[in-house]
Order: C-alpha cells, then structure tokens, then sequence
C-alpha cells in the first residue's frame, strides 16, 4: 500500500548562523492510510514544529514532505493550502471554536468555505453531531457547552470534511480523565469508522498504547519505542 505522506531527511532550525537552534534533523517518518500513530516527547522537543512541518503551516530547512507524492514544499502557497485542507484535519488542546457561532454552525464552517451548498452542508454537521450524541448540543455556543463536549465538537469540524489524516495535538491535554476518554473513544471511533489515519501527539502513555504505532521525539528525530 503506497503512504498517505512522507518525510525525507525533514529538519527545522531557528534562527541564522550563531543564534541557530535546530528543532528537528533529518527525520524519516511515513504513514499508512488508516494507520495510527502517537508520537511521544518532552515539552519543547519539536512535537507541534513536526506536526507543522507535516502539514505544509511550516517550511522546513531541509528535507522534503511527499503527500499522496506530490512534493508538498515544490507547490505554491494556494496549491499547498488546498492539499492541506483535502488531506488534514486539526484538533489542537484548545478547541478554537468561534464563540458567536453555534455548534451546528462550528462544524459546517469547513464545509461552507469549501464551496458546498448551505442546506446539504448543515445537514451533514447535523448528522455528525447526531453520531456523536451531540444532537441536542447543536444550537449551543461554545460557551454554553462543557469541555469535553467542546472538544468533540472540535474533533466533528475537523472530520466534517472526511480528511485521509486526522493530525490532533494533544487534544485530551486540557480535559479531567473522564472527558479525556470519551474524546479517545470518539477519535478511535471516527478514525475506524472513516477508515482515515490518525496522527496523535500526546503525553499521555495510555492514550499512546492505544495506537497502532508508538515514536518519540527525542534528540531531534524520530524514534521506534
Ligand atoms: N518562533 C520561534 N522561535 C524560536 N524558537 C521557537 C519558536 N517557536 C518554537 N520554538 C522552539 O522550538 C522548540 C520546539 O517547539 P514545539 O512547540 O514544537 O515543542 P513541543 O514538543 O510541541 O512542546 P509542547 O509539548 O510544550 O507543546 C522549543 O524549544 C521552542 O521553544
Ligand atoms: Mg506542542
């Protein structure tokens, strides 16, 4: 089976000359469709840059990102920006839905600026919600919901858009244990169901020993546990 992306020799450094610090160098990492991977590491060691990098919301210093083998850094800023939104969706520790919006809106907004028409696209977030038993949530704005719900309505605008790729940076790290799990279950639940990878950084070991995969960021490059 041919990967959902590559990197080749990826590294990432800030700064020039003396004040150089390099975050990554020369990372090899390669996923599957439908595989998932957690990838371990202590805070400032690159997760988030990585993630980034992947992503196409960085530029790397060296090395390349193939997706689908397209070179993702040979492409113009418009073309890149629309191989990310085909290909990845984001769920971050903090939900950053918009506060003015309902939920029902929150998860339709990525259908909407894609193009698709009102009706069809509000339809699809409702039923997403349904899924994921939020039905009764969708006139709430992210104020009047708890976190763990926020978060899942976070989790259904990033799946709304069937992304080959969920990339989620610690999503479960701003929920008490319950929410944490149920937020687990719906990821695992969604990546299974869409048959979509899924791309997790995460600091906790137990979320990491469910996935297919486990790395860690350590010394500036990937390593197998
Ligand atoms: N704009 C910047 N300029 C200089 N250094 C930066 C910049 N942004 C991030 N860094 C540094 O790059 C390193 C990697 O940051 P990154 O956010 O990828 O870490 P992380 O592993 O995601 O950490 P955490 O677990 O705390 O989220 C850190 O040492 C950070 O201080
Ligand atoms: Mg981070």
């Amino acid at each position: 089976m041919s990967n959902l992306f590559e990197c080749h020799a990826l590294g990432f450094s800030y700064g020039a000359d003396a004040g150089k610090t390099q975050v990554l160098d020369n990372i090899d990492f390669s996923m599957k469709p439908g595989e998932s991977v957690a990838i371990l590491g202590q805070s400032g060691c690159g997760k988030s840059t990585l993630l980034n990098l992947i992503a196409g919301l960085d530029t790397p210093t060296s090395g390349e990102v193939l997706i689908n083998n397209t070179k993702l850094y040979s492409l113009n800023e418009n073309a890149r920006t629309k191989l990310r939104a085909n290909t990845f969706g984001f769920v971050y520790q903090f939900h950053h839905l918009l506060r003015d919006f309902s939920a029902l809106d929150n998860v339709a907004l990525p259908l909407l600026i894609r193009g698709d028409d009102k009706k069809g696209a509000l339809q699809n977030a409702k039923d997403l919600l349904q899924k994921i038993g939020l039905e009764h949530r969708q006139q709430h704005k992210p104020g009047e919901l708890s976190g763990g719900e926020r978060q899942r309505v976070a989790i259904a605008r990033a799946m709304i858009t069937e992304p080959a790729c969920l990339i989620a940076d610690e999503p479960t790290g701003n929920l008490d244990a319950h929410s944490a799990s149920e937020t687990l279950s719906l990821l695992l639940k969604l990546n299974y169901e869409s048959q979509s990878s899924l791309l997790i950084v995460t600091h906790d070991q137990a979320i990491a020993n469910k996935m297919d995969r486990i790395l860690t960021l350590d010394n500036k490059t990937l390593n197998t546990v």
